[in-house]
C-alpha cells in the first residue's frame, strides 16, 4: 500500500482493495486519514454491502438524520443530483455534524455516478490553517468556544426547501452544540482550526454580530488556496476524511447530468 500526501490537504492511497485489505492496512489507512485530512483512493469496488464493511472496520457507524437514504441500506445516504435538478448537496465549506455534541470522526464518500465533466470536491486542511495563524491569534483562539447549529440548513426555513433538494429541509431535531475554535485531534494529537461556515453560529458568549468580522477572517483565511486539494471522482473513486481536520465543498458545475455518491459517517467523540 503506498500513501502519497498531495499539496494543500489529503493523500492519495494506492495498492490496496479496500474489500480485502487486511487489519495492517486497515489501521494504516485509518492513521493516514488522522494526519492527512482526507485519503483518496480510486477503482475500489464498494458496493452498498463492502461500503458498510469497510466503513465498520474503522469505526462505528453513526446515521445522519437529514440526509436521505438510499432505499435498501439505512447506514448509506444518498448525495445526489439529478438531471433536471439544480441544486446540489454540500455546496458551501463545511465540516459535517459539527453540530452534533459529539461530532462524527469521519465520512467515507463513494462515487457511484458521476458526470462527464465537474462535480469535484474541495478540501480544505484545518490543521495547516491553524499553523499559519500568528501566535497571538493562536492564543486568543484558544480561549474561545463557539456554537453550532444545522436548524438554517436542515430546518423548516433552510435554503434546500426554497429549491429543489426539498427533501433536506423541514427537520426539527437540530440541536445546537458548543465546541472548542481550537481543537487537539484525538487521534494525530494535532492542534486544528474548529469552526466551519455552514454551521458555525457564534463564539459563546459573543453575539452573531460580534462574532461575524473574526469568523469572516478565519474563514477567509481557511479556504486559501495552499490549504486546499481539489479531487475529481470517477465511479469508485473513494474519499475518506476526517471531519475534525478538514472542510469540504462539493461543486454544482455539471447541470443536466447526474451525479451520485454514497455515504456513509463514522461515529466520533467529544472535542477538547
Ligand atoms: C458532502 O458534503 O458530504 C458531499 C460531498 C460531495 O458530494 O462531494
Amino acid at each position: 500500500m503506498r500513501i502519497e500526501p498531495l499539496a494543500g490537504c489529503g493523500a492519495l492511497i494506492d495498492d490496496v482493495d479496500l474489500t480485502a485489505a487486511n487489519d495492517g492496512e486497515i489501521a494504516a489507512v485509518r492513521q493516514a486519514v488522522f494526519d492527512h485530512g482526507v485519503v483518496f483512493l480510486h477503482g475500489q469496488k464498494l458496493g452498498p454491502e463492502a461500503h458498510i464493511a469497510f466503513a465498520k472496520r474503522v469505526g462505528p457507524i453513526v446515521i445522519n438524520r437529514y440526509f436521505p437514504r438510499t432505499e435498501r441500506f439505512p447506514e448509506i445516504a444518498k448525495v445526489e443530483k439529478t438531471e433536471t435538478q439544480t441544486t446540489n448537496i454540500g455546496g458551501g465549506w463545511h465540516t459535517d455534524h459539527s453540530y452534533d455534541a459529539e461530532p462524527a470522526m469521519g465520512s467515507i464518500l463513494v462515487a457511484m455516478e458521476t458526470p462527464p465533466a465537474g462535480g469535484d470536491t474541495l478540501f480544505a486542511n484545518m490543521y495547516a490553517a491553524y499553523e499559519a495563524l500568528s501566535d497571538g491569534l493562536k492564543a486568543t483562539l484558544g480561549t474561545l468556544r463557539a456554537v453550532h447549529s444545522a436548524a438554517h440548513v436542515f430546518g423548516a426555513k433552510s435554503a434546500y426547501g426554497a429549491g429543489d433538494q426539498k427533501a433536506l429541509s423541514g427537520h426539527s431535531d437540530l440541536p445546537e452544540s458548543v465546541h472548542p475554535v481550537i481543537i487537539t485531534h484525538p487521534g494525530s494529537g494535532r492542534k486544528a482550526l474548529y469552526v466551519n461556515p455552514s454551521f458555525t453560529l457564534r463564539f459563546e458568549g459573543w453575539t452573531a454580530e460580534e462574532s461575524k468580522p473574526l469568523l469572516d477572517y478565519l474563514y477567509a483565511h481557511a479556504q486559501r488556496p495552499d490549504f486546499v486539494h481539489r479531487f475529481s471522482w470517477k465511479p469508485g473513486s473513494v474519499a475518506f476524511w476526517d471531519n475534525r481536520a478538514t472542510w469540504h465543498l462539493a461543486m454544482n458545475d455539471y447541470h443536466g447530468h447526474r451525479r451520485l455518491m454514497h455515504r456513509i459517517t463514522i461515529a466520533g467523540e467529544a472535542l477538547s
